[in-house]
């Protein structure tokens, strides 16, 4: 059945995330705004290092002249420097972004995965608060916030929703492979959906392992079918799931700049792209950074073996095989996905 299936991969995951044991695992008991824990990081095309941002001076910082946001968030075991924000911050800043990363790398450190699921929540809640003043002191406009979350840190990006003021909706979030573990619950404050911002694009890279087999957004894009990334090694090692966990944002930075562009073809649902029910048709969205903010429903593409991914739109011959390509048995397959 699809029940003990997924407690095999929960299993697995639980396993990879052993915690129970250690000392140095904290839960913030009352999540303060602003949090010492918590801090926001301003870039842009002059302000390379990041400047500290603070509550009672903002508008000293560097917002002007205005510029449109990209709010980065970090995943389990990250901090500023890390996944997205490597990989993404200085191609946004000079593209003439204003960049703000979030850092509360000691609120998710490994092997803490639990509790930092817990205290993601309290970092939307601060995120929220410096947004809405952000925006109330005309630093930043409403419709310039968009939110960009890596695997944790894409949830983070759907709680911040929830503490923003009813009147100041979150323009966009993209969700970079949003992470599965500890979010398979059906109440949607407790994870990323589409009620969160006006527009919620998704790019899928782990379904099986690390990331959300579900869509959660307007448009989910599921590359290479969700389940593995070409040139990522053994399928059956957790480092590969890795791998194919951080594919999410190298595919994500190609797409700023790519000449070509990722196309995905649609499909109602994830069982019937499995049973090759739905031919390569002319309902192609492109996915990533440029996005069509129109795009709806659940899309498929597949990606060169190597960099540069994006096929652009000579994508119209996706495979849907799935031998050697995961960990778990073909035969129990069919049920996993059913869904
Ligand atoms: C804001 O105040 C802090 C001290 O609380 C200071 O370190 C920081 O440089 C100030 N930021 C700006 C942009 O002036
Ligand atoms: C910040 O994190 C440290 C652990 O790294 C913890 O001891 C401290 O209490 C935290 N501070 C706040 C305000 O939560
Ligand atoms: C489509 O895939 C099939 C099977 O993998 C292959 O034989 C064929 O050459 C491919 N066609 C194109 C246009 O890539
Ligand atoms: C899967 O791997 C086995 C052993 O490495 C190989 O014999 C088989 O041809 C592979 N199947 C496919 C479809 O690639």
């Amino acid at each position: 059945s699809i029940s003990s299936l997924s407690g095999i991969s929960c299993r697995a995951i639980y396993a990879a995330y052993e915690d129970d044991e250690e000392p140095n695992c904290f839960t913030l008991n009352e999540g303060k705004c602003p949090n010492e824990n918590i801090t926001f990081w301003l870039y842009t095309n002059t302000l390379l290092e990041g400047q500290q941002l603070f509550m009672h001076n903002l508008s000293d910082a560097e917002f002007r002249p205005r510029k449109p946001l990209k709010v980065l968030i970090h995943g389990f075991d990250g901090n500023r420097d890390k996944l997205p924000n490597n990989k993404l911050r200085t191609l946004l800043t000079s593209q003439n972004y204003h960049v703000i990363s979030a850092d509360f790398k000691n609120l998710v450190m490994e092997p803490c995965y639990s509790q930092a699921v817990e205290n993601s929540k309290y970092v939307g809640r601060c995120l929220a608060y410096l947004l809405a003043k952000l925006v109330n002191d005309r630093l930043v406009f409403e419709e310039d916030l968009h939110l960009i979350g890596f695997g944790l840190g894409a949830h983070i990006a759907g709680f911040t929703s929830n503490f923003m003021p009813k009147n100041l909706p979150l323009e966009r979030i993209t969700a970079l492979n949003p992470a599965k573990p500890l979010f398979l619950g059906p109440i949607d404050d407790d994870k990323l959906d589409p009620s969160d911002a006006k527009f919620v694009d998704v790019v899928h890279t782990d379904v099986l392992m690390l990331g959300l087999l579900n869509s959660v957004g307007h448009v989910d894009f599921y590359v290479n079918m969700g389940i593995s990334q070409p040139n990522c090694g053994d399928v059956k090692k957790i480092s590969t799931h890795y791998c194919y966990h951080e594919r999410a944002v190298t595919y994500y930075a190609e797409s700023i700049t790519t000449p070509v562009g990722f196309f995905g073809y649609k499909c109602p649902n994830y069982h019937s792209f499995m049973e090759g029910e739905c031919p390569p048709n002319n309902d192609i969205e492109q996915m990533g950074f440029y996005v069509r903010l129109g795009a709806r429903g659940i899309y498929f593409l597949d990606t060169n073996y190597d960099s540069p991914y994006a096929m652009g739109r000579n994508n119209m011959n996706l495979s849907h095989e799935t031998k050697n390509r995961t960990y778990i048995g073909e035969e129990f397959l069919d049920g996993f996905f059913a869904l």
